[in-house]
């Protein structure tokens, strides 16, 4: 049994992530501090798939601590590098927290698989180095911009650091994924999404309200130059983007080039009032919200040209933006009562 290295693999993305490799036939070793997510997610994985993943609680910006793990799995064909934190408001009231931790974990996680030998990275990148491009749909051509946040610029930053260790490394290949906006939980409802406080994002801040835990969502901008004024994202069921990364792994295994990057998402936009209408339409719960104005540092639209991950990873979401907004909800009616 081939087996992997995920770290934050009891995180939103990461759990998903590991329940494919799981399903998939690898063995998965999960490396996460708890600062995010509850060990509990453990529980949920296994559920699902009926393994229970080893794990370590360790800070991947830890280097004594990380190395161990790594020299207990020597073994293990890739690293799939996920942990890091993503609040973008608290990115810029606390650049340092976001430079030293996603950062140094990176450089820790390439140390040690330079050390140990471990070939193949698939590292957690995001469509936010895009910033707003000119041209819709994005490429992986469109070019990368200055960062609007130090968590954007980690992204950029992080990605910069994997292309120069390859091209110093004989041993080493990577494919950074560029996410677009994830959404929904696993259909089993086991696992999810789980926001500390107050939901920054999109989804969970609609079903805390649509649960009562939020009075009304706000809608942030109806002003924007689109069909309807409000935003427009490309929202991707999360276990469509989970999956990505066993393809992702598949192709380094199978010496593909030595550092590719991928857009992940849909290939479609969807507004902040289309997401509602499919929220409030598939679930059958009706939302309060209100308009007010634009969140400060919002791009106004932004979707993903997914041909190339269509054609050279053999890949596509392929989960309805229905049955997604309906499994986020299933979720947390299940978060609710727990
Ligand atoms: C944000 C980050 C992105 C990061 C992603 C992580 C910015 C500029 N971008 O993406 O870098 O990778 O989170 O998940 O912060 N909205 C509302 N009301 C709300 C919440 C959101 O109207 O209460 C709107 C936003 O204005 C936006 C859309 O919903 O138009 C999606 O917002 P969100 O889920 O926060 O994601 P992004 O801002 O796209």
């Amino acid at each position: 049994m081939q087996k992997v290295i995920i770290t934050g693999g009891t995180g939103y993305i990461g759990s998903h992530t590991v329940v494919e490799f799981q399903n998939a036939g690898f063995e998965v070793v999960v490396i996460d501090n708890l600062s995010n997510s509850v060990i509990e997610v453990l529980t949920g994985i296994e559920s699902i798939t009926g393994i229970r993943p080893i794990f370590y609680q360790i800070d991947v910006s830890e280097t004594k601590d990380l190395e161990t793990v790594f020299k207990d799995h020597k073994d293990a064909v890739a690293v799939i590098h996920f942990a890091a934190y993503k609040a973008v408001g608290e990115s810029v009231k606390e650049p340092l927290k976001y430079y030293q931790n996603n950062i140094q974990g990176l450089v820790n996680v390439l140390s040690n698989m330079i050390k140990y030998d471990i070939p193949n990275l698939v590292f957690s990148s995001s469509c936010t180095v895009y910033g707003q491009p000119e041209k819709l749909p994005v490429t992986e051509d469109t070019p990368v911009v200055k960062a609007e946040s130090p968590y954007g610029n980690t992204k950029k930053i992080n990605e910069e650091i994997i292309v120069d260790t390859i091209n110093s490394s004989e041993n080493l290949n990577a494919i950074s994924l560029r996410y677009f906006n994830p959404i929904g939980a696993h259909i089993s409802a086991n696992i999810g999404e789980l926001p500390l406080g107050v939901p920054n994002n999109l989804l969970p801040y609609i079903t805390q309200t649509a649960i009562g835990l939020r009075k009304e969502l706000s809608v942030f901008g109806d002003d924007y130059n689109t069909p309807d004024g409000t935003a427009i994202r490309d929202y991707i069921n999360v276990c469509d983007l989970a999956k990505a990364h066993v393809v992702a792994v598949k192709r380094l295994l199978n010496n593909a080039l030595r550092y590719e990057v991928f857009n992940i998402g849909t290939g479609k936009g969807s507004s902040v009032m289309e997401i509602i209408n499919a929220f409030e339409s598939s679930t059958g719960q009706k939302l309060n919200y209100k308009i007010v104005d634009r969140r400060a540092g919002d791009i106004e639209q932004v979707w993903a040209d997914t041909s190339k991950a269509n054609k050279i990873l053999c890949w596509k979401a392929e989960i309805s933006l229905d049955e997604t907004v309906k499994s986020a909800w299933e979720w947390e009616k299940k978060v609710q009562k727990s």
